[in-house]
Parts: structure tokens; sequence; C-alpha cells
């Protein structure tokens, strides 16, 4: 049912815990599986310096918490934006139909931590919607 990449991060998740003092936090969840996933952002000079994150959910959103916080660290915010649900789902060799939504959560909680990081910053991110 899950790809070998999906319970690698899974029972090795990259980046877990949290910054204090970051640049940008977004928190997101989902009402019908009450999955939590919160994302800190360390941002210095447009670039994404650390990413930590916690998840309070499944095991499919453990894993995509994780291979997206790989998926940005390092990158430009532009970079980051670019990064979606389906370029998770493709970096961990794809995800079971029903937990596709998983992987939402994570581009979701990635661009709410941006949005927190330009609010706090007062800066206009190019194609960034406010959260939900
Ligand atoms: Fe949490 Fe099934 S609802 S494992
Ligand atoms: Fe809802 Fe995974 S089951 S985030």
């Amino acid at each position: 049912m899950y790809t070998e990449k999906v319970m690698d991060h899974f029972m090795n998740p990259r980046n877990m815990g949290e910054i204090e003092n970051a640049s940008g936090t977004g928190t997101v969840g989902n009402a019908k599986c009450g999955d939590i996933m919160r994302i800190f952002l360390d941002v210095e000079d447009n670039i994404i310096k650390d990413v930590k994150f916690k998840t309070f959910g499944c095991g499919a959103a453990v894993a995509t918490s994780s291979m997206a916080t790989e998926l940005v660290k390092g990158k430009s915010i532009e970079e980051a934006l670019q990064v979606t649900n389906r370029s998770v789902m493709e970096a961990l060799d794809g995800l079971p139909k029903a937990k596709v939504h998983c992987s939402l959560l994570a581009e979701e909680a990635i661009h709410a931590a941006l949005w927190d990081y330009a609010q706090k910053h007062n800066i206009e991110i190019e194609g960034l919607e406010p959260p939900k």
C-alpha cells in the first residue's frame, strides 16, 4: 500500500521538531481526519535556511511533512512556492488515493508559514494566497 520512500520518511522523519523564534510558522488541519501539521521556517536573505515540522497525524501526514521540509530546505521563497502536494507525492513515489489529502496538508502548511513570514516582515510574496 505504501511505497518504500513513504515508509522511510515515516520511520525516519527528517527535520522533525520546532524552531524557536521562527521567521514564520504555519499550522493547518484537516477537519475530517483531525490531523494537524505545523511548519517552522527560518528565512534569511530570501533563503529557507532551516525548516522543521510537527505533525499530529497519520503516517502519510508524517511522511509528507518530512519530504516537504526536505524539498524546501535551502531553497529560495520563490522555489519553495513551487513545491506542491503533487511534487511531494512524486518525491515519495506516490500515495494511496485515500491519503492524497495528507500531502495537501503539507503544501498548505508551507504556504501558511510563508504567509506568516511575509506578514511579520511586511513583504509581499507574489503568487502566495492567504491561508484559508
Ligand atoms: Fe488515526 Fe485511524 S484515525 S489511525
Ligand atoms: Fe488526514 Fe493523513 S489521514 S492527514
